[in-house]
């Protein structure tokens, strides 16, 4: 393994920039719309755009609101846009964070201290649906908040039969999302709401994809069920700028009913040498340049311009769905109401995860869910100009599947139909952990670098290694 060392002497600024321009050669070609996960790319004048604000407060912390009053005053504004957007009460209130999974953290950091504070909660847990983003499985384990699952209907629905079953004096609180993230089901909102108030336990709802599109999906009349703060028992709320808001990387809310909810998330330390110090969410040094850019995006686009974003994405959705129920072989998971949908095979010899191989040799970035298998496509207003080279790349895909039954036991089909049928989960949870902490050896880890010390990647070895273990075991 080379470890690269930084250079002896400074380099000139446009060999460096061409350098990083030549790093993205294999990355994901987003601005063709062939990305169906990770980027919201409209256009390079927007990215453009939102550079200059960016760039404008590149330097500028948020760490002290007090010393930064343009972002502040920017928080301040993206907080109160969201509120009303979201029907917040006049006492709503909220801070902008670096991204969904740190406004989930959030969450569950308030809650439980909220509940040790008032009911001396020691031994805390939160009832939360199996299909819950795993920014919340990760909030358990960082904050020692126990899961408890709400399982799937056959449908793929949350089944919230047992929802009030699973609550005790030890839940400190309800999740459910807007929409999830596997299938795009928005969760029985109303309903779950009407238990967490019952039992006096607080609810948040996980927005981080739908904060910033439903609401516009519903101006243009779509037929939604209510899920922000019209609901009475729903107490927080993320959302995401940086998924359906269009704003730069590096930039989510949590809203909360009110200012006693908030202060449990707040963290002060009054007696530190360094100072007195307060921070009202998860980071120390918060990125200027992100509150900019998500400010900015909001006064470009303003509620038409979302609406519209809205109608475009949700034309390559209708498209997407009929496109797929048009092929034999192939369904739509559940019933996505928002911009994400997943799609599997209710044909047992046809592969799906072959399938998204064949999309990826036509040059397709694809997601994969599990339990059961399916192709997932988080769907931008970008989308609607490549869905019909999709579709007609799918149906092909599935036809070359078909034609070639082994290719379920080849490429990435064989590897994550493994890793997902592998009885010895642990085993693959350990397996993954060695993989994924080699990936940060230093100077190692990416197929590039690998290849060139003619390392095989990673997935591939992991895979080898599971199929001698296997043989090994007879
Ligand atoms: C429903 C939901 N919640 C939370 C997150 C986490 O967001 P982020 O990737 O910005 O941390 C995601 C990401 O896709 C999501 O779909």
């Amino acid at each position: 393994m080379t470890r690269r060392k930084l250079p002896e002497t400074g380099r000139a600024e446009d060999e460096v920039l061409a350098d990083l321009q030549a790093f993205g050669a294999r990355d994901p070609d987003y601005r063709a719309g062939r990305t169906w996960s990770l980027v919201y790319h409209l256009d390079d004048a927007h990215d453009d755009f939102t550079a200059a604000a960016w760039r404008m407060y590149s330097s500028a912390n948020g760490l002290n609101p007090a010393a930064f009053s343009s972002l502040k005053r920017m928080e301040s504004e993206i907080v109160s846009m969201l509120a009303d957007l979201l029907h917040g009460p006049e006492e709503c209130c909220g801070v902008l964070t670096a991204g969904g999974t740190e406004s989930c953290l959030l969450a569950v950091k308030t809650y439980r201290d909220m509940a040790r504070k008032r009911r001396g909660v020691k031994r805390p847990n939160m009832v939360i649906p199996v299909t819950a983003h795993v920014a919340w499985f990760k909030a358990a384990e960082y904050f020692g908040v126990k899961p408890r699952l709400l399982p799937m209907t056959p449908d793929h629905a949350t089944d919230i039969s047992r929802l009030a079953r699973r609550i005790d004096r030890n839940t400190v609180m309800i999740l459910g999302s807007a929409p999830e993230y596997p299938h795009g089901t928005i969760d029985p909102i109303a309903r779950m709401a009407a238990v967490a108030a019952r039992r006096g336990v607080p609810m948040h709802v996980d927005a981080c994809v739908g904060g910033l599109i439903l609401p516009f999906m519903e101006m243009n009349g779509a037929d939604l069920p209510e899920w922000d703060f019209r609901v009475p028992g729903v107490t927080s709320i993320s959302a995401d700028l940086h998924k359906y808001g269009y704003a730069a990387k590096g930039a989510s809310t949590i809203l909360y009913r009110d200012l006693d909810l908030l202060k449990h998330q707040m963290f002060v330390h009054q007696d530190w040498p360094g100072g007195v110090f307060a921070s009202a969410a998860l980071l120390g040094t918060r990125p200027g340049g992100a509150y900019a850019a998500a400010w900015a995006v909001m006064q470009k686009l303003g509620v038409d311009g979302y609406r519209e974003l809205a109608a475009r994405t949700t034309r390559a959705v209708e498209a997407l769905k009929a496109g797929i129920a048009g092929i034999d072989g192939l369904r739509v998971l559940g019933r996505p109401q928002g911009p994400l949908l997943a799609w599997g095979s209710d044909d047992p010899r046809l592969s799906i995860f072959a399938v998204a191989d064949q999309l990826e040799a036509r040059g397709w970035a694809v997601n994969r869910v599990q339990n059961p298998d399916g192709i997932h496509a988080m769907v931008t207003a970008r989308h609607a100009e490549v869905v019909a080279e999709y579709l007609r790349d799918l149906e092909e895909a599935v036809a070359v599947v078909r034609a070639n039954p082994d290719l379920a036991r080849t490429g990435h089909a064989a590897t994550y139909g493994m890793m997902a049928h592998v009885p010895l989960r642990g085993m693959v949870k350990e397996r993954i952990l060695d993989m994924f902490a080699s990936m940060y050896r230093a100077g190692g880890g990416t197929l590039e670098l690998d290849a060139q010390e003619g390392e095989r990647p990673l997935l591939e070895r992991w895979m080898a290694r599971y199929v001698a273990w296997r043989a090994r075991r007879g």
